[in-house]
């Protein structure tokens, strides 16, 4: 009786005892996802229920980080089961894990350094999985968040869009003698302090020539970072609303408690096609280096 009575129950959720359920998608590693200049590490989510045409999400680990922790310790992967996306997890290949954010190879498109690997992992992903081109997003944290910001600025024509939770502008972490992966802790104590001017340039610079679009940009930042102090806040919204032409001291929208109590959230770009706006500055006040990604 019981036993029959599973056995519809498990017809019911479309199952049976012969054949059990299928094992839920798992993080993969990819080794063979084209050129692979800093022999960065690829891993994948990819959910049993696909989207015909997924759209990816590149999600970027923090220092000491991997990308198995960023799996664990991020939304995503529960997003992409419900949503059918595909996540990229790559994985820093230096000790210590942060990512190269300071070499002249890594902030130039093309230019044979993290970004370069990383840019590499989108292409093979969207080639495999018939993946959405205009639907690839990246986003990290602190590490993560200043690759975030050296993909938008190195790899423009893939993404469309970026959020950054605790990062530093791209360009802010360079490495005067040329070093890979260095620290630069001028910008992280929050004494680089540049017009959006310079910002823009320095971003156009990383690759020349480009005319096409750029992505959304979004950065959060915590008022009481004491990695990465709260000046980067505006420095980077300097950067992003610099290159889209936006006056950065005068948002088009602020909204106060906005997407938590005590953020607040500043908007430009925001037009009738455009409700949410082409730049988001969200400060958040009390919060420290680890913003709550906000899935
Ligand atoms: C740190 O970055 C700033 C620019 O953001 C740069 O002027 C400075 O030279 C860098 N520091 C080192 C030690 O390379
Ligand atoms: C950012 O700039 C605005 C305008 O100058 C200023 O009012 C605000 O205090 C700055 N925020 C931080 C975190 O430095």
């Amino acid at each position: 009786m019981r036993s029959s009575f599973l056995t519809a129950a498990l017809a019911l959720l479309g199952c049976s005892k012969a054949a059990p359920l299928e094992k839920r998608a798992a993080l993969t590693q990819v080794t063979n996802f084209g050129s692979n200049p800093t022999n960065t590490l690829m891993y994948i989510y990819v959910p049993t229920k696909l989207a015909a045409n997924p759209p990816i999400i590149v999600a970027i680990h923090y220092c000491q980080g991997t990308a198995q922790a960023y799996y664990q310790g991020s939304p995503y992967a529960q997003l992409a089961d419900q949503y059918g996306f595909i996540v990229i997890y790559p994985q820093s290949p230096y000790s210590g894990t942060c990512w190269d954010v300071s070499s002249k190879a890594s902030l130039t498109h093309n230019g044979g350094g993290d970004s370069n690997s990383i840019a590499n992992m989108v292409t093979y992903a969207l080639s495999k999985h018939n993946g959405d081109t205009a639907k690839v997003f990246v986003t990290g944290s602190s590490s993560g968040a200043m690759m975030t910001n050296v993909m938008a600025a190195t790899y423009p024509e893939l993404f469309a869009a970026a959020t950054a939770y605790s990062g530093v502008p791209a360009g802010c972490f360079v490495s005067s003698s040329g070093q890979v992966d260095a620290w630069n802790s001028t910008c992280a104590s929050g004494k680089v302090n540049a017009t959006p001017q310079y910002w823009t340039n320095v971003v156009k610079n990383m690759y020349q020539g480009y005319t096409g679009s750029r992505p959304r940009f979004q950065v959060y930042h915590g008022s009481i970072d004491t990695t990465l102090y709260p000046p980067n806040y505006n420095e980077s919204v300097k950067e992003w609303t610099g290159v889209f032409g936006y006056n950065y001291l005068a948002p088009q929208t602020r909204k106060a408690n906005f997407p938590h109590s005590g953020y607040t959230t500043d908007i430009w770009g925001v037009t009738t096609a455009n409700p949410l706006g082409t730049v988001q500055g969200i400060y958040a006040l009390n919060v420290g280096h680890t913003v709550p990604i906000n899935g």
